[in-house]
This record gives structure tokens, C-alpha cells and sequence, in this order.
């Protein structure tokens, strides 16, 4: 054995000394191959819109990506020809992206989703700053697209060049609010005029129908003040009205008619959990899509309620916790990997399903990545890590390029170039196919190998399959690696970056260590073994929550080609489709609530048992539950519960609350927009709690029932 090792060793070093019999030297040639779409048309993107861990989505400013067709560029103070004026259009449109994606710059890259910005109809005024709505956030008509980026046929052609390219599409969409108003001024902007497909509904002064919240601007000071308060200065819609409501929930149905395949949801901090919660339901109802939202993070920041918001409303987020380490440890240098490893896991602790959520390094709303003057090895090293970190990575237009500009508007200038040669460029190109051909970086758990301050070398794994990483921060030192522990198996690994960020190849013997080398200064590799057979191994079931009777889709590996079962909670659901990376089920009539899903083959091999699935009661309706004269003790708070999941199932510790107090109505009432089934009588109490201390009201249950469409609210005293 040892003489064996030995012998394998030597031959190692001298087949490294040529760069050609280096191509030879992995006994496991797929190791270190760049595949491109294998022979598992479900692996595809555009096949499975509910399933986005083998993706790599690309950020697009539309207005700033490239202007394909200068006949439908704004005109006067809407627009800027010379594109120096960064508060006002460009010309970026639909078709723009339609070459783009024709050409293959984005498909030769690697990318396999798009994330466009908001593609309906905004406002046409230009403020006495100069401001526009380039950037999609003041919508005038949800149904409508905006016609400086084209007609709605040009959107749908767009696509479809997309899906032709194994490309989804995403589009960012904002139902918070409108456009900017001024409650004085009717003539100021548009007055936050909201339009039904080219009909007005109303607008922000003399708002008969109460499409609007008019409780002033928020002082960001609790989630109440920045839900029911406006934003900024935009017109804040009233999701518990009913016009608002069905328009909202018909507006997302135009656009995922066009075949669109995924969502983020703008704001998400800023409506009620319960409304977007019924929202989901709606686009899982009608065309499920995956959908991300954005729950903005400073740096440092978590907060117990973007988890709950990740784990309860049906959508995924953003991971702004991720984003902003990232950039404290590779960007601004305030931070090391220490940082990083702890926030990795951390967010696999507090987010139910960790790969759900989407990563990013930068943004529209943050300074770019590439600080303007410096070197551009943090951008290779950050895009390495986010590429094969958890989570589905979203790169930002220019990213690539190392465009710079420090906030809003600069980090929105338009593309700089399509240079197909940058090593981030590369880097992309050779990391993203990884994410499709090795479930480890898909599905994989993250576990840290070996770490000082400036080296993290971290290892994904999904059943056999396995991804090491080695990320090197400082730019000026190499360090020594050895004793590093890994799941690869026993054999030679080639660097999957082929040395682009300076990394080496390594050996693992047959104890899993791996031969001690020298990480180089700044130097990332990415070391890759799939696994040629898998027992069953569940990666992804989407939609992440489910009516009985829907039907979602199981990813993973090792199914088998032969039709086994599968289990949701201890019912068996029946099989909709069946092959060895996917299947499809109707979700059976089980009691609502987080339940484990798990599959067996057809020769009764046991898969590993996903966990947290969760399952509704029924169809979702928006109800506002409110309580009067409900006081209560410093420290105390009012909180819902009743006999449906949706209300906790008369489980205090999953009582909805704590309930608000301040905007909408004031103590001592009490008020709470919920999710609940429609169409059901359901029993509820309102409960105080001052920690795990619970006083519940006295007297019967409230009895209530909730209305099969729309919204409604139910408003009661509090039992003494
Ligand atoms: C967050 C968006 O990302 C930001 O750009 C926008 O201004 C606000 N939401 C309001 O829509
Ligand atoms: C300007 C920002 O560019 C945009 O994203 C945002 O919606 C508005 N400010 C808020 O009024
Ligand atoms: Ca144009
Ligand atoms: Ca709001």
C-alpha cells in the first residue's frame, strides 16, 4: 500500500511537469472536466421553474444592459443620449437582452437565469432633480409593460430567445407601493396613480377606494412602522384592500402567462408576512415559479424575523446576511474567515433550506464589489466562493467587467463592455456548469476543512459527491496547508479553475488527508469528485409549500429509473412522474403544517428524509384579525392562535404575533394581517405572552368564518 502510494506520487510529479500530460494525469477524468448540458433534460433550467440550486442568475438592469432598439428610447427629460445623467434612461431594452442572449455572451458564461428589473409600466414624470423611473421601482400599471424597454410581445420574445438558450427568466417585481406622492400636492409626480391595464383606479390624494396607506413615511423604527407607513416617499398600497388584493394577485398572472420563471419580490420587509404569504399561494396555484425576496440587511445585522420570513411565507430571500460578510472579508477588509465560516453557519441553522436562498456580493441598492483603483483579485476570489458556496448565486451586470460606482446611482451606470476575456469572465464560465454537474454544489451540506484567518477551505457534499474549495485572501502570502481532512476520495484532483486564480492540484490518500501544498498568495481552487452511482438522495422539493392535491417536483440524485414511493409526513403520494433525478407527486391530503418528505426506490432503499415541507390547510385568503381593549403589562404581548395550522393549531409557541399596536390602530387594539384557508370556520383566541409566560382570554372561542376569495377582517373585543 505504501510502496503503492509512493509510486503514485512520483508518477504525479512527473506528469505535472507538462501542461499536456497534466490533462492526463486524474485517473477520474470527469474530475476536472467543464461539462456542458448533460443527458438529463430535467438538469436543464428551463424545464424546472421551481428548482433554481443548479442555476447561476445574472442581475440586469434593463435600462443599463444594452440598447437594442433606439426607436423606443424616452424622449426629452426622460432620457440621456451621451449616458453620463445616471438618474435618467439609456435606451436598455428588452431587445438589448435579446442579442445578448443571441450572442451568447450570457450563455457562454455559464449563466442560466436572468433576473431583469421591474417591466412594468412607471411614471413618466422627471423630477425637478432630474430623477426618472430607469430603474422600474414606480409603477403606474402592473399589467402594462414599460414601454421604453418595448411591447409586451417584445418581452415575451425575449423570453423565449432566453428559454431557446437554456436561460430563465426571473423579473423583479414591487406590489409595495406605487410611485413617489406628496399627500399636499396632488400634481406633484403622478400622484402614485395606480392603472388597471390603461384604466385608472386611483391615486394617492382623494383616495376614495383606499387603495393607499396615508400614515406618512416610515422611520424604519419597528416592521409595523415600515409595513403600514410609506417608503421613502412612494405611495404605499393597502394590500388588506380588496381592489388592491385581486389586482396584485391578477397583475402576477399576466406575467407568469408570458412564461416567465421566477420572481423577486421587492420589499418583502414592507407588506404584511400574511398577504405575501397568500400571494404565494396564488402563484403556486395558478403557474409556480420560484421566488425570492428582498429583506434588506445592513452589515452585521440578523434578525430572527428574516429567518421566519425565509422559513413561513412560501418565498426564499435574499441572503443579505451572506452578502454583506462577503464583503466585510474579501471587499473592506473588516472581518476574516472566521467571519465568514461562522455566518455559513449560522444561516444553515436559521434558514430551513439554506440552498434556497439567493447569494450575491453586490447590488443595485450597494457600492460595486470592485473598488474603483484597486486590484481585481477580491472580485475572483468572492465570485469562486459564491459560486460554490449554499444558496443559488446572482451575479450583477458588470460584475464581470469589474465595473465600479459607489452607490445609488453610480453602481447603476450602463454596461461598460462585453469582453468575453476577463478572468471573471472565466471564472464564471468554468465554476457555473460545476453547479449543474455536481449535486454537491447544488444540494450539498458545508462543512470547514481547514481555516486561518485568511484561508477557508470549506467542502460541499451531497451523498458521494463532493466539492472542496480553497480560497487564499491574502494577496501577499502563501500558506502552508496540511493535515486538511476531506470526503474526496483517494486520487489526484485537477484545480477546476485550471489555475486561473493561481490554485494548485492536490492528492488525497486513502485516509481522506490531503497531501500538504502550498495555497499561493490570493490563490482559490475548486476541487470537484461526482459520484458515478448515488444511493437516493433528495436535494430540492418546490414549490417549498403546497395545497394538497399540487403537484411539486423532487431533485436529487439515485431515485432509480423505476418507479418507487414517496412519503409526505406517514401519507404516500401519488406518482405523477418518475426517473433517476426527479420526480413528481401530488402532495397527499395530509394535516397541514412543516412535514418531512422522503422516497424509496423501487428496491426499497430509504432516501435521507427532507425536512420542514410545508403543507397548507387549503386555498390562502388575507384576513386582519383585531382586538379591542386588549391591555396589557410592560412586557406583554397579544398573539393569535386557533384550530388551523395557519393559526398555530392551538400551539401558543406558534401563535401569530406578536400581534401591532401603532399604525393601523393603536393599543390598547391590537391587529394582524394573516394567511388563512379560505372558505373555512375557524375557532381563535387571542393570547398575551411575556416570554414563555401565556395568559390566554377568557370565555368561548371566537368564531369566524373566512371568505373563499378576496380579503376580509374580523374585528372583536378581548375576553376578560
Ligand atoms: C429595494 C430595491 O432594490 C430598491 O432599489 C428600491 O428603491 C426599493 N426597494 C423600493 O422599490
Ligand atoms: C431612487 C432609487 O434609485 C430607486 O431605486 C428608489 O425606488 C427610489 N429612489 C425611491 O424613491
Ligand atoms: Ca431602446
Ligand atoms: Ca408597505
Amino acid at each position: 500500500m505504501h510502496k503503492k502510494l509512493k509510486k503514485f506520487k512520483l508518477s504525479y510529479m512527473l506528469f505535472s511537469l507538462t501542461v499536456a500530460i497534466s490533462m492526463l494525469f486524474s485517473p477520474l477524468s470527469y474530475n476536472s472536466k467543464t461539462l456542458a448540458a448533460d443527458s438529463y433534460p430535467q438538469d436543464a433550467s428551463v424545464n424546472n421553474k421551481v428548482n433554481f440550486n443548479t442555476d447561476v442568475i445574472y442581475q440586469i438592469v434593463i435600462d443599463r444592459f444594452s440598447d437594442g432598439d433606439t426607436s423606443n428610447n424616452p424622449k426629452g427629460g426622460l432620457y440621456d443620449s451621451t449616458k453620463t445623467n445616471l438618474k435618467k434612461y439609456f435606451g436598455g431594452d428588452w431587445q438589448g437582452i435579446i442579442n445578448k442572449i443571441n450572442d451568447g455572451y450570457l450563455s457562454d458564461m455559464g449563466i442560466t437565469a436572468i433576473w431583469v428589473s421591474q417591466p412594468v409600466e412607471n411614471i413618466y414624470s422627471v423630477f425637478p432633480d432630474g430623477s426618472t423611473s430607469y430603474h422600474g421601482y414606480w409603477a403606474r400599471d402592473f399589467k402594462k409593460t414599460n414601454p421604453a424597454f418595448g411591447s409586451m410581445k417584445d418581452f415575451k420574445n425575449m423570453v423565449n430567445a432566453a428559454h431557446a438558450k437554456n436561460i430563465k427568466v426571473v423579473i423583479d417585481f414591487a406590489p409595495n407601493h406605487t410611485s413617489p406622492a406628496d399627500r399636499d400636492n396632488s400634481s406633484y409626480a403622478e400622484n402614485g396613480r395606480l392603472y388597471d391595464n390603461g384604466n385608472l383606479i386611483g391615486g394617492y390624494t382623494n383616495d376614495t377606494k383606499k387603495l393607499f396607506h396615508h400614515n406618512g413615511g416610515t422611520d424604519f423604527s419597528s416592521i409595523e412602522d415600515g409595513i403600514y407607513r410609506n417608503l421613502y416617499d412612494l405611495a404605499d398600497l393597502d394590500h388588506q384592500n380588496s381592489i388592491v388584493d385581486s389586482y396584485m394577485k391578477d397583475a402576477i398572472k399576466v406575467w407568469l402567462d408570458t412564461g416567465i420563471d421566477g420572481i423577486r419580490m421587492d420589499a418583502v420587509k414592507h407588506m404584511p408576512q400574511g398577504w405575501q404569504k397568500s400571494f404565494m399561494d396564488t402563484v403556486y396555484g395558478y403557474k409556480p415559479v420560484f421566488t425570492f425576496g428582498e429583506w434588506f440587511l445592513g452589515q452585521g445585522e440578523s434578525d430572527p424575523k428574516n429567518s421566519y420570513f425565509a422559513n413561513n411565507s412560501g418565498m426564499s430571500l435574499l441572503d443579505f446576511r451572506y452578502a454583506q460578510k462577503v464583503r466585510q472579508v474579501l471587499r473592506d477588509g473588516n472581518d476574516n474567515m472566521y467571519g465568514l465560516d461562522s455566518v455559513i453557519s449560522s444561516t444553515a441553522n436559521d434558514y430551513e433550506h439554506v440552498n434556497d436562498q439567493v447569494t450575491f456580493i453586490d447590488n443595485h441598492d450597494m457600492d460595486r464589489f470592485q473598488k474603483s483603483g484597486a486590484n481585481t483579485k477580491n472580485v475572483d476570489e468572492a465570485l469562486v466562493l459564491t459560486l460554490t458556496s449554499r444558496g443559488v448565486p446572482a451575479i450583477y451586470y458588470g460584475t464581470e467587467q469589474y465595473m465600479t460606482g459607489n452607490g445609488d446611482p453610480n453602481n447603476r451606470a450602463m454596461m461598460s463592455g462585453f469582453n468575453k476575456t476577463t478572468n471573471a469572465y472565466k471564472i464564471i464560465q468554468k465554476l457555473a456548469p460545476l453547479r449543474k454537474t455536481n449535486p454537491a454544489i447544488a444540494y450539498g451540506t458545508t462543512q470547514q476543512r481547514w481555516i486561518n484567518n485568511d484561508v477557508y477551505i470549506y467542502e460541499r457534499k451531497f451523498g458521494n459527491n463532493v466539492a472542496l474549495v480553497a480560497i487564499n485572501k491574502n494577496q501577499l502570502s502563501s500558506y502552508n496547508i496540511s493535515n486538511a481532512i476531506t470526503a474526496l476520495p483517494q486520487g489526484n484532483y485537477k484545480d477546476v479553475l485550471g489555475g486561473l486564480v493561481s490554485g494548485n492540484n492536490i492528492s488525497v490518500d486513502s485516509k481522506g488527508t490531503v497531501s500538504t501544498f502550498t495555497l499561493a498568495p490570493g490563490a482559490c481552487a475548486v476541487w470537484s469528485y461526482v459520484a458515478t452511482s448515488n444511493s437516493p438522495m433528495i436535494g430540492n422539493v418546490g414549490n417549498p409549500m403546497a395545497e394538497p392535491g399540487e403537484i411539486v417536483t423532487i431533485d436529487g440524485r439515485g431515485f432509480g429509473a423505476t418507479k418507487g414511493s414517496v412519503l409526505f409526513g406517514n401519507k404516500t403520494a401519488s406518482i405523477v412522474s418518475w426517473s433517476d433525478r426527479q420526480v413528481k407527486v401530488k402532495v397527499p391530503n395530509v394535516s397541514a403544517g412543516k412535514i418531512n418528505v422522503s422516497l424509496k426506490t423501487s428496491s426499497g432503499i430509504q432516501s435521507n428524509i427532507f425536512e420542514n415541507y410545508d403543507v397548507l390547510t387549503g386555498k390562502q385568503v388575507s384576513v386582519r384579525f383585531v382586538v379591542n381593549n386588549a391591555n396589557t403589562q410592560l412586557g406583554e404581548n397579544v398573539y393569535l392562535v386557533g384550530d388551523v395550522n395557519e393559526l398555530g393549531s392551538w400551539d401558543t409557541s406558534k401563535a401569530l404575533g406578536a400581534m401591532y399596536n401603532q399604525v393601523e390602530y393603536k393599543y390598547p387594539t391590537w391587529y394582524f394581517d394573516v394567511s388563512v384557508p379560505a372558505g373555512k370556520t375557524i375557532n381563535f383566541k387571542f393570547i398575551k405572552k411575556n416570554g414563555s409566560k401565556v395568559t390566554w382570554e377568557s370565555g368561548n372561542n371566537h368564531v369566524y368564518t373566512t371568505p373563499t376569495n378576496s380579503t376580509d377582517s374580523v374585528i372583536v373585543d378581548w375576553q376578560n
